[in-house]
């Protein structure tokens, strides 16, 4: 039994990305993983300010809602990163908690395995290569962390609109279930 951490970072209501995420914790959670799902909806995240103060202390000095969300990281053995495409790259939000994450740079951290999923408009088969690139550069950072794979889910905008695409969410269920 692995523990994975699930960060969706849309902020919208009815989330296409987000109930995605929530099919793959439903197959994580048959396969018999401990999966814990945190939304960043209604949390309070600063920006990174940079000052490095967190790697001689080994925590951020922004007393805001990282703090809690940190451990967590730091506690999976799994991730998985959900997130809508913006501009053809991950959300800012998703980008801010990664950067806020810069604690965990000079720990030992237990992740190993990390994923992502995109929802876009754009169906396009690249649509999603900026935000798993970013993800990649991050994933790098870490010497025992692993990028597996993005599930890119195109062609869907609409709120809920994830929802007519039972292919998709059938995707999502499955990389939690193979996890
Ligand atoms: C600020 C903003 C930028 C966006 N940029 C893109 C984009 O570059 N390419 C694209 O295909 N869709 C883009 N979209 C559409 C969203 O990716 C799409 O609606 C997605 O399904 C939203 O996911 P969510 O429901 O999880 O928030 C953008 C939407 C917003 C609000």
């Amino acid at each position: 039994m692995k523990k994975i951490l699930i960060v969706s970072s849309s902020l919208r209501q009815g989330s296409n990305s987000e109930i995605l995420a929530q099919e793959a914790a439903r197959g994580a959670q048959d396969a018999g993983h401990e999966v814990e799902f945190l939304s960043l909806k209604d949390k309070n995240i600063n920006f990174c300010k940079g000052c490095l103060a967190c790697q001689k202390i080994a925590k951020c000095v922004i007393k805001d809602d990282m703090a809690d969300m940190i451990g967590k990281v730091q506690n999976a053995d799994v991730l998985i990163f959900s997130t809508p495409i913006y501009y053809y790259e991950m959300s800012g939000q998703l980008k801010t908690f990664l950067d806020r994450c810069n604690p965990l740079f000079s720990q030992e951290n237990k992740f190993v395995d990390v994923y992502l999923i995109t929802t876009s408009y754009d169906d396009d088969k690249n649509v999603a290569q900026a935000a798993a690139l970013g993800l990649q550069g991050w994933v790098r950072c870490f010497p025992q962390a692993n990028f597996v794979k993005v599930l890119p889910c195109g062609g869907i905008n609409e709120v809920k609109e994830i929802n007519e695409h039972k292919e998709l969410l059938a995707k999502a269920y499955e990389l939690g279930k193979n996890i």
